[in-house]
């Protein structure tokens, strides 16, 4: 083909409509909106001829095609060309205009019918086609357009002939927009999004403007439209939900506004939307309406005059089995688990949603910051990796931009009329210069009723000094520091948004309350938005028909950025991760606070009563057992007041004692089922500490000296001490055998994805875990001291951790007395090597045969728990099979850890281990080895260890959020240098 438009920067589009905003139309008696049963739509969604050209050279027109693919889809999901996920490079030569030889190219075909009559127009839509394409109806060329993820419209009237027509539709995998669409993501291809034919009358409204204003006790709506013809007649209807009309106006001007008396305004909590019907000679459009305002006060961000918190997640379009495809039910199934999460916001990053997602976010009550289809800072890399002067090329560079302004322009059309937009932004890492500020023009001069938003600051060299940021309406920024967060927060002019905060790759992401806790504390926080919501990967099935996920590199690309794209708060299938259960509860809609013996809750909420809004139920447990409850139904308390909670507690004393609060859905929500949990507090009531103290027993104990070390015996138990090893290496109970292979000391843990810096995984670092050899430590003892009396055997043995080439990490002073009951009670006095910065954990890791699958704790639960990340957690005691406690993490890491742990027992059908200890400590069961973990890419790969490894440690690191936010934060890390751990541990019969 000898078309060239895809590698000239002045041409965006051929022959397309001017920019409208979104609308689906229909016949005069009809009331739809939707593109189903419409009679005025012609889907042409379905199965489409498809021939695969490696390059757009050899790409034909002409013949017959070899293959089918449904529309829409990504045609790497069908196995052509391959996949390739890169972050920020780009995977082409920095050459624009210009894009490879090798241009891989879809030839798709279809034929529809029409019945041609002088009075209709037909306009074909694209809704969303990778990178872009040129079209072509019964072998006339139609048009082209880019830019992937905003609609193309094109009046294909003179073209069709009565009955059937052919469409053939040439798709590129490169355009010169692909330098504006370097987005984190798998880089697919393809018609993606809808295509279908409008038939609209000669005469219509091609484009309208819905403004919302509100006054004391009414609103005004605002129309502005662009006809097709002067003196177009209209007539526009408003409803109420209950069908009712409440006001209604006919007219041929262009402008026009309604009064809506006592009007019910629209927020994320309470999304009422009116009905617009608009009805010109032939034609219906209806829309909704949402009459609310967005605006700033001072550095408050507020919308219908009330301070809001935005409590976001930013969002891609990415399915593990449909690619970029997002049907409805994906989209509602997103916006669902969104909703039951707390989650108020989404940020399209980094490009517009399919047209009905805002629709669904009106109708479900989602803010929105709806982004610009733009991301270029490839350029970073253009001149060597990461070379900070050329950023922001595309935006300094002129040529680029027509393109830069046009695809801001195509945002702000589409989505004009959507209420859940409340701020537009830019687009995504694409530095500052010339084109911002044109781009900055451009939106204001198509709508001055949102705030802007922009977070890329980088400029080049010679531009310094010609920018000023205020042009923006909003401060933002990405994964900074809690520190620099909080100097920001006090000293923001305007609304401070964090646009990504929270990586939440694999295990974290941690010290999410602490952000939280800032959001409240400033109001002119305005809140922030989690990177990311989901995890991206790739589908495949194993022979057994189980999922396996694929990322970065498993498809042979030479470019690529690893797991870096599975970094979600769902997995791929949706299945939450624990970093959602996590926010959660951050973003919970009451918070309970204590002051002595009285209980106040403080509504969280912007807009809503809390009597509508939840049923408060308490829960009073004793050692995880319940011992009273109740439930505050209909306690009415205004959005961000504060009261004392009307309840009394039976008085009880003792250890273990916890209140909890919890807050269930009330109202009826599409999305939320009633009684939904939404979130809790806990308190700890315990008058008493736990009684830690052994049954009294009078057996006998004794021990024999044997070729490594010593036999202790006592009735029931006989356990081997391994003076080189330093522990225990074999624990007979009633004969039978409870270690697979001896225990060992554990400084180690599998990296976590936010270790990746740390661990020395990701960079090389000279203090990494991994140059340091703490994933090679092993005991080396010196002499061991044994003392015996009638009911006690003590062991002394003084240890050091050691690796090759490596000085010893720590010294630990071992000392174990073993009673005649079977209980060992286990002290270690340890000194870390003073330049350690802090270690990933310190404990022992047992290997028990791995019948030992039941596992009953007491500590922070259900789900895995650290130090910096357990707020979606409360204490009690659980029951879980071991296998239950794992987190599958596609890419395997350090997981299933359980902080605040104060006793857990581990039993098969014989024995039960029990470990308890006055000083709360961490523990993990697993099937699996963290070497295993450690070792493996994937899910899929992992082995089981065929014991049950069973970590009790004086600590565990948390996790933070270092795979590109912040490491763990100080006081969440094992840095002490000195201190004793003493747990009990203690095998029983079962009886
Ligand atoms: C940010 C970027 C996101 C994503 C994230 C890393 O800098 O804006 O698109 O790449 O890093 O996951
Ligand atoms: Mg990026």
């Amino acid at each position: 083909m000898n078309y060239n438009y895809h590698q000239d920067l002045n041409i965006v589009r051929v022959n397309t409509m001017q920019d409208r905003a979104y609308y689906i139309p229909c016949a005069p008696g009809d009331d739809t909106s939707s593109k189903e049963h419409n009679e005025r739509v012609l889907l042409l969604n379905g199965i489409w001829q498809f021939t695969y050209y490696s390059s757009f050279a050899e790409a034909s027109l002409e013949g017959v095609a070899d293959n089918v693919l449904p529309v829409p889809s990504n045609w790497q999901m069908y196995g052509y060309d391959k996949h390739q996920y890169v972050n920020i490079d780009y995977p082409i030569p920095y050459n624009p205009p210009f894009v490879p030889k090798e241009n891989p190219c879809g030839v798709y075909k279809r034929t529809f019918s029409v019945e041609l009559t002088e009075e209709i127009q037909f306009y074909l839509n694209f809704e969303g086609v990778d990178s872009c394409h040129y079209v072509f109806l019964n072998g006339a060329f139609i048009g082209y357009s880019q830019v992937s993820h905003s609609t193309a419209e094109y009046d294909i009237t003179p073209f069709l002939q009565d009955g059937e027509n052919e469409l053939a539709v040439m798709v590129l995998k490169w355009c010169d927009g692909t330098y504006l669409e370097a987005q984190d993501k798998f880089r697919m291809s393809g018609i993606f999004r809808d295509v279908y034919v409008l038939k609209r009358p000669q005469h219509h409204v091609r484009h309208y403007v819905v403004q919302t204003s509100i006054q004391q006790e009414s609103a005004t709506v605002s129309i502005r439209f662009e006809d097709t013809s002067k003196e177009i007649s209209k007539s526009i209807k408003i409803f109420d939900t209950a069908g009712t009309p409440v006001a209604h106006v006919e007219t041929c001007d262009d402008t026009l506004s309604l009064t809506i008396e006592n009007p019910v305004l629209w927020n994320a909590e309470q999304p009422y939307l009116y009905q617009m019907v608009l009805d010109t000679l032939q034609e219906r459009i209806v829309d909704t309406i949402g009459i609310r305002t967005i605006s700033a006060r001072g550095n408050v961000l507020l919308v219908n005059k009330q301070p809001i918190k935005l409590k976001g997640v930013n969002r891609h379009d990415s399915y593990p089995d449909t690619g970029y495809v997002a049907s409805r039910e994906q989209m509602v199934m997103d916006l669902q688990l969104m909703k039951q999460h707390n989650i108020n916001a989404i940020r399209t990053s980094h490009y517009p949603n399919a047209p009905e997602f805002y629709h669904l976010c009106d109708e479900f009550g989602f803010y929105v910051i709806d982004e610009g289809d733009m991301e270029s800072h490839g350029a970073w890399s253009s001149h060597g990796l990461r070379d900070n002067d050329w950023y922001a090329l595309a935006h300094h560079d002129r040529q680029f931009q027509k393109a830069i302004v046009d695809r801001v322009q195509r945002l702000v059309t589409r989505d004009i009329n959507r209420p859940s937009v409340v701020i537009w932004s830019l687009g995504n890492e694409s530095g500052l210069g010339v084109n911002t500020l044109a781009a900055v023009d451009a939106v204001r001069k198509l709508d001055s009723s949102r705030l802007l938003h922009y977070e890329s600051k980088n400029f080049m060299p010679e531009d310094e000094g010609k920018f000023n940021f205020d042009i923006m309406d909003v401060e933002s920024y990405m994964y900074p520091d809690l520190e620099y967060t909080e100097k920001l927060a006090q000293e923001c002019k305007k609304p401070l948004i964090l646009c990504e905060f929270a990586h939440a790759m694999g295990n974290g992401p941690g010290s999410l309350t602490e952000y939280y806790d800032l959001f409240y504390r400033y109001d002119g926080f305005a809140g922030g938005f989690v990177w990311e919501w989901c995890d991206h990967a790739i589908l495949q099935h194993d022979a057994n028909g189980n999922a396996q996920y694929l990322y970065g590199g498993d498809f042979g690309e030479e470019l690529h950025d690893g797991n870096f794209c599975v970094d979600g708060l769902v997995y791929p299938d949706r299945t939450p991760h624990t970093g959602l259960l996590e926010l959660r509860n951050c973003a919970r809609p009451v918070h309970v606070t204590r002051e002595g013996h009285t209980f106040s809750a403080e509504n969280k909420l912007d807009f809503a009563d809390l009597s509508d809004a939840v049923t408060i139920v308490w829960t009073l447990e004793q050692n995880g057992t319940k011992i009273a409850e109740g439930s505050i139904t209909d306690f009415s308390l205004a959005p961000h007041s504060k009261a004392q909670l009307p309840i009394s507690l039976p008085h009880i004393d003792g250890s273990r004692i916890y209140l909890k609060f919890e807050y269930l859905q009330k109202a009826a929500h599409p999305l939320i089922p009633v009684g939904t949990s939404l979130g809790f507090d806990q308190f700890d009531l315990s008058t008493e500490d736990m009684s830690v103290s052994l049954p009294v027993s009078h057996s006998a104990v004794t021990a024999e000296q044997t070729k490594t070390g010593w036999l202790v015996c006592g009735e029931a138990f006989a356990y081997h001490f391994n003076s080189k090893l330093g522990t225990f290496d074999s624990c007979l109970i009633d004969g039978i055998e409870c270690f697979s292979q001896p225990p060992e000391f554990d400084i180690y843990r599998a990296p976590t994805d936010n270790d990746m810096v740390e661990a020395g995984i990701a960079s090389y670092s000279q203090h990494s875990w991994k140059s340091l050899r703490l994933d090679a430590a092993y005991a080396y003892t010196n002499e061991t001291v044994v003392e015996q009396s009638n009911t006690c055997v003590t062991i002394t043995c003084p240890l050091s951790l050691v690796a090759d080439r490596a000085a010893p990490f720590c010294n630990i002073q071992a000392v174990y007395h073993v009673y005649g009951c079977g209980a060992v009670e286990v002290s270690m006095h340890v000194s870390v090597r003073k330049d350690l910065a802090y270690l990933p954990r310190f404990g022992m890791r047992y290997f028990l045969t791995e019948d030992f699958q039941n596992c009953t704790y007491f500590g922070y639960g259900p789900q895995e728990s650290y130090i910096d990340k357990h707020a979606g957690c409360y204490k009690s005691m659980f029951h879980a099979a071991v296998p239950e406690l794992f987190e599958n993490y596609i890419y395997p890491q350090e997981n299933g850890s359980h902080y605040a742990t104060e006793e857990c027992t581990l039993s098969n059908a014989n024995t039960s281990l029990k470990v308890y200890s006055t000083k709360p400590f961490s523990f993990c069961a697993s099937e699996y080895t963290r070497e295993e973990l450690a070792a493996k890419g994937h899910h899929f790969e992992l082995q089981k260890s065929g014991c049950t490894v069973w970590n009790i440690d004086y600590a565990m690191t948390g996790v933070g959020s270092g795979s590109c936010g912040p490491y763990t934060l100080e006081q969440y890390r094992l840095t002490e240098k000195e201190f004793v751990f003493n747990y009990t541990f203690f095998p029983q019969k079962k009886s």
